[in-house]
């Protein structure tokens, strides 16, 4: 079996006719898979701040995209000279880079699209909006070969078949434009026939794991269970987990890294039972400029994700005091390596000699 033929769309594209970016409603998952075009900043905006597309490397894609058709657009609507296209250009991209504060790939695909803006100013303005959408093209191209390259330093560590892997929010399919990251060793290792036994936690409050990986696993015939988060320690003591492989949103220096909440106790728990637990991620989600956890910006989100389930039903007192981060800081000693596209790393995490751009924003 092809690891491509798993999947049947991408779940960040450009439209045919390159003025829209095409996503599948993640909010809808998994009773719809409806696909939405985003054609302004906005929009792009709405999308990112709302989890319609969410994922660390998919919210990249998906900024880069949209960051070019907003500009596309615009200048078809109003012809606008240089000076005015590259102010756009800046006020479009501080605004769209303000949707959420923790996934370093949106700022990181953002400022790949500077680096092209600033490359290509002295040229005409549709000189540079085709510049532009090269590069859009090349930030969801990279991810794509990003993920299939993690996919095959991951699966070197699914060794035996029918092994357990706890995962826990999104960081499949729908978290990228493809393969995914956690997921996309699994995914390989399924299609070689190594039947891989995945256990999706199912991520309160949005239920990442319940509403989206278990959705995309079964879509691709891969054996998925689910369960509560706090059923984590009791998988773990009955003997089914072989493996802990989750995503990240932002790696530090260090190898502190940011996940979605609940990744930090499976990584103690993971600890405790001698399991071995590991963030797989792109080179891309890693920050240089972060020296440690303590400088990664952890979102802090609204109370009804916790008062309310999955916003319908009410499940808590009016006006009681909630405290939601949307994402932990897992201690770099507790994980027992970080599988990227150039290998995995080992603790203690130096990650200079790959030369990343420092991102400060
Ligand atoms: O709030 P979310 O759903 O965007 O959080 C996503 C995660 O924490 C993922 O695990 C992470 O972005 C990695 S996705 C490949």
């Amino acid at each position: 079996m092809q690891l491509d033929s798993l999947f049947t769309y991408d779940s960040v594209a450009l439209n045919a006719a390159g003025d829209g970016v095409v996503i599948v409603d993640q909010t809808l998952l998994p009773g719809e898979e409806r696909f939405l075009t985003l054609r302004d900043e906005h929009e792009v905006y709405e999308a990112i701040a709302k989890l319609r597309v969410r994922g660390a490397p998919a919210i990249g894609v998906a900024a880069a995209y949209g960051l070019y058709v907003s500009l596309f657009n615009k200048n078809r609507a109003v012809s606008l000279s240089c000076s005015e296209f590259i102010a756009e250009f800046y006020r479009i991209k501080e605004y769209i880079g303000s949707a959420r504060p923790t996934a370093v790939n949106l700022p990181a695909a953002l400022e790949r699209m500077t680096r092209c803006l600033e490359s290509h100013k002295d040229g005409s303005v549709q000189e540079i909006l085709s510049a532009l959408r090269r590069e859009a093209e090349a930030v969801k191209a990279d991810d794509m070969a990003m993920c299939r390259s993690i996919a095959g330093y991951g699966a070197s560590l699914i060794d035996r078949p029918g092994m357990g892997i706890l995962t826990h929010c999104n960081a499949g399919h729908y978290a990228v434009s493809r393969y995914g990251t956690a997921l996309a060793p699994v995914y390989l290792a399924h299609s070689r026939g190594m039947a891989p036994r995945v256990y999706a936690d199912e991520t309160r409050p949005l239920m990442q794991g319940a509403r989206i990986t278990a959705f995309e696993l079964s879509k691709a015939g891969v054996d998925a269970t689910l369960q509560c988060d706090n059923m984590a320690a009791s998988l773990m003591a009955s003997g089914r987990i072989d493996l802990v492989f989750t995503g990240c949103d932002r790696v530090a220096a260090n190898g502190d890294t940011a996940n979605k909440i609940g990744t930090s106790a499976l990584a103690i728990l993971a600890s405790y039972y001698h399991i071995p637990f590991y963030i797989l991620g792109p080179t891309s989600s890693i920050d240089p400029s972060a020296a440690s956890g303590k400088d990664i910006p952890v979102e802090q989100r609204e109370a009804e994700e916790v008062t309310e389930l999955y916003f319908r039903h009410r499940i808590a007192p009016d006006g009681v005091k909630v405290y939601n981060p949307a994402f932990d800081i897992t201690p770099a000693s507790l994980i027992s390596g970080i599988v990227t596209e150039k290998g995995i790393f080992r603790y203690p995490y130096d990650f200079s000699d790959l030369q990343l751009k420092d991102l400060t924003v």
